[in-house]
């Protein structure tokens, strides 16, 4: 049996790290013996993450064997497939402070009540540059990962945590559903099979064809934007969200296609993070999940279908989420329509591509890109915030 009837969340059980609410109290009580630890904007992420049950079956931040494990063999210890460490980080000084404590209470680099206790199992040193080269592939200090995982502590702290509240957040609250609930929304949709998308960027006409090409073969589609940390000159969150009501209210199926929140930071970790991002959304309730150019990439670090690849690297049925993959898609002028090099036999001087630098040169003009390339409603929004943001 699986909890939408559909798809099992990974590992077999829905995890689910947030108390009751006199439980929550106990515990708020019992959080007052412990050591405090602010974590940071990421690690909240990862910690909300946790507590919905995002990322099953963790139930805690990771320990050294599970992160030599997942770096060394794209496995947990117990053999489940998994990508990326999930790790809380502490200072040299941090490890003192806190000495032998049996649990640590968690709260927010932003101050304000205590979010979480952490059963203390263990306290582990990092190996920054296995750890960058086996997420990153590369231990260039340009690298948005990287540079994060740089400034973090030399030590991680692992146990289970039990979840007081989650992180505050005064943005999209009604986007903001867990995995139990989009697997409700989909239940109540009658969805039995739904494709989920990844993005960190308004969704151009690209982004549209895709998802629109996957929603053709499953009952629906659930948009999960990335809104946790991204790299300073990634569009911000508001401005992405407006970008996705207007496509919605103009070109999306009401009863086929919806918008929900992903709080997780963006690590740009490519491959990896593609494998991550899957296993996440499955937990979500996706059995299928996009997977089309340079997913989750940065720079010059992965060729252009490496996160494509990685997936071949994992048995059949071993991530209980199938990969739906598309090539580079664009216009063709003569095609009249969107396409891809497996669907076009026309030739680069046919087809409306533009670089993401030149598209923002054109918003920054107060230009709209030929729409073609994006809606108009887009363009607008987008022509917009720049606008805003030179003021
Ligand atoms: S990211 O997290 O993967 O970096 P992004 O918003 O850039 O997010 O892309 C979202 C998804 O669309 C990814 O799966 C990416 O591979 C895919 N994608 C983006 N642009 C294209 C394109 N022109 N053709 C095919 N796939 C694309
Ligand atoms: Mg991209």
């Amino acid at each position: 049996m699986t909890t939408n009837g559909t798809v099992a969340p990974h590992g077999g059980t829905l995890v689910n790290l947030l108390a009751q609410q006199a439980e929550a109290e106990r515990l708020t009580l019992e959080a007052g013996n412990y050591p405090e630890l602010a974590v940071n904007h990421r690690e909240l992420s990862d910690l909300e993450l946790l507590a919905v049950g995002a990322l099953s079956p963790l139930t805690g931040f990771q320990g050294e064997r599970d992160y030599h494990s997942i770096l060394d063999t794209m496995h947990l210890e117990n053999g489940l497939a998994w990508t990326i460490p999930v790790t809380l980080s502490l200072t040299a000084e941090e490890v003192k402070r806190i000495g032998g404590a049996g649990a640590v209470t968690l709260t927010s680099h932003e101050g304000g009540d205590p979010l979480a206790v952490l059963e203390v199992s263990e306290v582990f040193k990092r190996d920054r540059e296995k750890e960058a080269r086996g997420v990153f592939q590369t231990e260039d200090l340009e690298h948005p990962g990287v540079k994060a995982l740089h400034d973090a502590g030399d030590y991680c702290l692992a146990g289970v945590v039990q979840v007081i509240r989650l992180p505050q957040h005064h943005d999209f609250a009604r986007y903001r559903l867990t995995p139990a609930e989009t697997r409700a929304e989909f239940a109540e949709r009658g969805w039995r099979t739904v494709v989920g998308f990844q993005t960190r960027n308004p969704i151009h006409r690209a982004h549209e064809y895709i998802q629109k090409c996957a929603l053709e073969i499953v009952d629906g589609l659930l948009v999960h934007p990335l809104m946790g940390a991204t790299k300073g000159d990634d569009v911000p969150a508001d401005v992405r969200m407006r970008c996705y009501e207007a496509l919605f209210d103009g070109y999306y199926p009401k009863d086929r296609a919806m918008v929900t929140v992903f709080p997780a930071a963006m690590r740009y970790a490519g491959p990896k993070e593609a494998i991550w991002h899957a296993i996440c959304r499955k937990n979500y309730g996706c059995t299928h999940f996009i997977v089309g150019r340079d997913h989750a990439g940065v720079g010059r670090y992965y060729g252009t279908y490496d996160a494509q690849k990685i997936f071949e690297k994992f048995e059949p049925g071993e991530l209980g989420v199938m990969p739906l993959m598309f090539e580079h898609s664009f216009w063709c002028n003569r095609c009249e329509g969107m396409a891809s090099p497996k669907t076009c036999p026309h030739a680069e001087e046919d087809r409306v591509s533009l670089s993401g630098t030149g598209v923002r040169e054109m918003l920054r003009k107060g230009e709209r890109p030929p729409q073609e390339f994006s809606r108009p409603e887009v363009a607008d929004i987008l022509i917009e915030a720049m606008r805003e943001r030179a003021e």
